[in-house]
């Protein structure tokens, strides 16, 4: 079966090819959550977070939480980006209240290699959850609503790889790859193979795009970005683009700010992802040209709810909405949001017109 033409009808995959709609698709990164309070009970049940991560049945249920009270264009696979240093046997834990602690990458440590049995522990229960997510769309007759599969960024994931744990500058992480940069190039390389094969397991399993988060890609200087970011990106779309040519890959450089022109333009992703950091107004003139975009609501404004939400949303939406995008905020969902401020989103965001 010719799996494209039979969802070529979703509009988050229009969008995504370039079509500009009516009205933008929406949907909202980390919208399955803690501020919803029955992912919050799922969560509990589950035990830890990553108990969550690989119970397929309890992550697909998290998954279609937010479709069920708002109706997103889009799911996104319910997981986490720190599974790939798991698969490459790096011990990762997320201590409560913390974020995240990994086994450090440091100067002596050996380089990590893909083995196939560690990378399939971690990949088959995560791609049963997204064969699970599309059968309940399916059941649940979500039949317009795409799913998104995703993975980090090589050099993200370099980033937790190397600091042990989040950071605000990643120092340690930018010495190394200053340093040593054949060392560093060779974990990155590593990371990039895994991500491929992991991706491309996740549209085998049914995810119809993915996206790449690069959630540190805006503290580099331009060598360094065009090596560590733009890159390995341009290697894993390319990738993509040969086994499975028509699945879109989103990128997500957060923060590039004045790079992104040059991301837009070198790694082939088929359309970007913006932070609130980036005038909505610019990305039309100077990305939107080229390709998709998406986002980029302040989540700050999710909090705020009101008059501030909707004259935020008109804004973005009056920037962007006359060529192809998608909707979406300029980074997660804040736990502290009220699940009523997403629904007057979703309302005004459908109800929206030029
Ligand atoms: O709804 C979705 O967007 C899908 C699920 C998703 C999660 N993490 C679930 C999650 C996605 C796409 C991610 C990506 C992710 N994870 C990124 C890139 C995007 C970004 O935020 O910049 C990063 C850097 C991570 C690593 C990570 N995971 C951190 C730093 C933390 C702790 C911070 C926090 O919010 O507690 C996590 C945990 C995490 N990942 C949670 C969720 C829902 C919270 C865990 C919980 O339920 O207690």
């Amino acid at each position: 079966m010719n799996e494209k033409s039979a969802d070529s009808h979703k509009p988050f995959l229009k969008a995504l090819r370039g079509e500009t709609l009516a009205r933008p698709p929406f949907w909202l990164m980390r919208q399955a959550g803690r501020y919803l309070p029955e992912y919050r009970a799922v969560r509990t049940k589950a035990g830890s977070f990553l108990d969550l991560v690989y119970n397929p049945g309890l992550a697909a249920e998290v998954t279609m939480q937010p479709l069920r009270r708002y109706g997103m264009d889009a799911a996104i696979l319910f997981s986490d980006i720190l599974v790939i240093p798991q698969a490459l046997g790096v011990a990762v834990q997320f201590e409560a209240g913390e974020g995240p602690r990994l086994e450090r990458f440091g100067e002596a440590s050996p380089l990590p290699v893909l083995e196939q049995k560690a990378f399939d522990k971690i990949s088959n229960p995560i791609c049963e959850t997204v064969a699970t997510i599309r059968a309940r769309m399916k059941d649940e007759k979500f039949s317009d609503t795409a799913l998104i599969g995703f993975a980090g960024s090589p050099w993200t994931i370099g980033c937790y790889m190397v600091e042990g744990q989040g950071s605000r500058e990643f120092i340690e992480t930018r010495r190394m790859a200053a340093a040593q940069p054949e060392r560093f190039a060779a974990l990155i390389d590593v990371i990039a193979d895994a991500t491929v094969l992991y991706l491309r397991r996740q549209i085998d399993a049914g995810a119809e795009a993915v996206q790449l988060f690069d959630s540190w890609a805006g503290i580099l200087d331009d060598h360094s970005f065009r090596r560590w970011v733009i890159a390995p990106t341009k290697k894993i779309a390319a990738a993509l683009k040969e086994s499975h040519p028509h699945v879109p890959v989103i990128g997500f450089p957060k923060g590039a700010g004045l790079f992104l022109p040059e991301y837009a333009a070198e790694t082939g992703v088929t359309a970007i992802s913006i932070d609130q950091g980036v005038p909505a107004s610019w990305a039309r003139d100077v990305l939107q040209k080229k390709l998709p975009v998406q986002g980029n609501l302040d989540p700050v404004l999710l909090l705020a709810g009101g008059a501030a939400l909707d004259a935020g949303i008109d804004a973005v939406c009056a920037a962007l909405a006359a060529g192809p995008f998608v909707f979406n905020l300029g980074h997660g969902i804040h736990k502290d949001t009220p699940p009523e401020h997403v629904a007057r989103l979703a309302e005004r965001v459908r109800g929206w017109k030029a």
